[in-house]
């Protein structure tokens, strides 16, 4: 049934839906701002100004958390409440603590953006923000949890939609890391020590870091590709079978890569190599759901041609197969011994991010917002387009500049002479990666400018589904 007249039907509680498809186009706008400034700062570094919270140190986890937890956790929230409401044929359980979700998501948010610029972090990537947010951010969770799982507790279908498996097993492992690796002793109201050390530090803080990459950036956004890719298309799955098949492989085979984070450290030898030979396994899943994805299209690829939503959401499976074949690859040894600590690793983290992550939930959203406002389409399609356009455009160079960058970094860095001294100083290497970084900010701008245009389509949207919503009363003849 179309959605809109399936919501006639049932009276879906949408308003959160609302609110967090709107955070999430103004947090992509923040987030990416912040790293086009962090880009150039590597390019010019005199932009830190000498002012301590501009500084690098402290805006690049800024980045980090606005892109993924503010741009991409409000957009997860939105499309998951929008698909667990439609597939299970009930309004969402609690709609009281679905709000409390947004409002308190959005105070984790702001609390993030004053605390990591003042410089207070437990300096573990992707989980910097000190005790007392973390307590916040697990009652977030926990509502998601008891709201996501209730509505489909009390679903009217018998059968459970494969996305929201996708969605349960992210919300459900995201509650596990979070809980597990922000274990902490608090030593002051913004101060805390982890409560693991050495070696068991890192395996914890990258089993986490790993499966947030696993199922944040990845599960959750493969539920939104199996609810909106076919929507779009009109066009059931192209293998139900195929996806079951794809989420238990996939969702088993994640738990155990996050190791190959820890090459060539104090982790003892084998497990590092448990998590190549996992990595390397998990290559069969991610491509078998990146394949189901592309082929709900078979019979309707003429769709490409005209409807950019769509295009949106089959180039990101396209970048999710890149970054899918270039993470087994970097996880081999003898590859990671090259790709660690250069650039290649950020050049492979925006292919994920950028091309994936970003173009999946742009065509979310574009596919969400004219129907929660009221409208038969965004505002501007020619706008949808040059968004797609110049997005794609800026992943290319920011992506191709961080791989040649990458290597030449590390083939600069293990070059000697043959009296076994080292061919290059560290500074040359700075210097030659230069013009890339300056490449990396045009296509970092490039993709802002992107997100600005889809900003300002959606303003323009919204404010004509106002319009039709609540009409003007005509003024009455005297
Ligand atoms: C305008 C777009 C963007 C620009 C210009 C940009 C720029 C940057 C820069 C300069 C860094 C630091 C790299 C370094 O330390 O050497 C970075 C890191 C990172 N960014 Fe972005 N970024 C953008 C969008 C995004 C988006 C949309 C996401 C996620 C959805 C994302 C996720 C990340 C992650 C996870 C890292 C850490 C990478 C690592 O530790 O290896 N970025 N970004
Ligand atoms: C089969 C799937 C994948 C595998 C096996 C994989 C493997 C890897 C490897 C080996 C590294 C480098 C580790 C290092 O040298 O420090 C890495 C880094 C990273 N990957 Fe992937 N990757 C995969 C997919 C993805 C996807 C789809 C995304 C994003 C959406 C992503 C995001 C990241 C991030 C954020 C990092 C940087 C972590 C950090 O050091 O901060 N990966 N990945």
């Amino acid at each position: 049934m179309d959605d809109n007249k399936q919501a006639a039907a049932v009276a879906y509680t949408d308003t959160v839906v609302r609110q967090f498809s709107l955070m999430a186009v103004v947090w992509g706008v923040v987030g990416m701002a912040v790293g086009v400034f962090i880009a150039a700062q590597l390019a010019w570094p005199e932009l830190n100004f000498g002012i301590p919270w501009l500084s690098y140190g402290r805006l690049r986890p800024l980045h980090t958390n606005a892109v993924i937890f503010a741009f991409g956790g409000c957009a997860l929230f939105a499309s998951s409440y929008w698909c667990v409401q439609r597939t299970s044929h009930v309004p969402l359980f609690l709609p009281k603590l679905a709000s409390f979700t947004f409002w308190a998501w959005q105070v984790v948010i702001v609390a993030a953006a004053i605390s990591l610029p003042l410089g207070y972090t437990q300096g573990k990537e992707y989980a910097e923000l000190e005790w007392p947010i973390d307590i916040v951010i697990a009652a977030v969770w926990i509502s998601y949890a008891i709201v996501f799982f209730g509505t489909i507790g009390k679903r009217k279908v018998r059968h459970i939609y494969v996305a929201n498996w996708f969605y349960g097993s992210f919300i459900i492992a995201i509650a596990v890391l979070h809980l597990v690796n922000s274990a902490a002793i608090p030593a002051g109201w913004m101060k805390s020590y982890s409560a693991y050390a050495g070696v068991q530090d890192a395996m914890v803080q990258w089993w986490y870091g790993h499966n947030a990459v696993g199922f944040y950036l990845t599960a959750a956004f493969l539920g939104m590709m199996y609810y909106f890719i076919p929507k779009q298309a009109e066009r059931p799955v192209y293998s139900y079978r195929l996806s079951i098949v794809h989420f238990w492989a996939l969702i088993f085979t994640y738990m155990w890569a996050g190791p190959h984070h820890l090459h060539f450290t104090a982790l003892p030898d084998w497990t590092q190599s448990v998590g190549m030979l996992f990595s390397l396994i998990l290559l069969a899943p991610s491509w078998g759901g990146m394949i189901n994805g592309m082929m709900t299209l078979s019979g309707a690829w003429h769709k490409l041609r005209d409807d950019p939503v769509l295009r949106f959401m089959i180039v990101a499976l396209s970048f999710y197969g890149m970054a899918t074949f270039e993470g087994p690859l970097m996880s081999i040894k003898t590859v990671n011994a090259l790709s660690h600590y250069t650039d290649w690793t950020v050049g492979h983290v925006h292919a994920g991010a950028l091309g994936w992550v970003g173009l999946i939930t742009m065509g979310t959203l574009y596919y969400l917002i004219p129907r929660l406002f009221g409208q038969k389409k965004m505002y501007s399609v020619p706008a949808i387009e040059l968004h797609f356009w110049i997005s794609t455009v800026g992943i290319v160079l920011y992506i191709a500049a961080m791989w040649i960058a990458g290597v030449m970094q590390g083939l600069m860095w293990r070059a000697v002479n043959t009296d076994g001294t080292l061919t290059y100083t560290f500074v040359e290497s700075v210097k030659a990666t230069y013009p890339f970084y300056v490449i990396r900010v045009t296509g970092g701008l490039l993709y802002l400018a992107g997100m600005l245009v889809m900003a300002w389509n959606t303003w323009m949207t919204v404010a004509g589904g106002r319009a039709v919503r609540v009409p003007v009363p005509m003024p009455q003849a005297a």
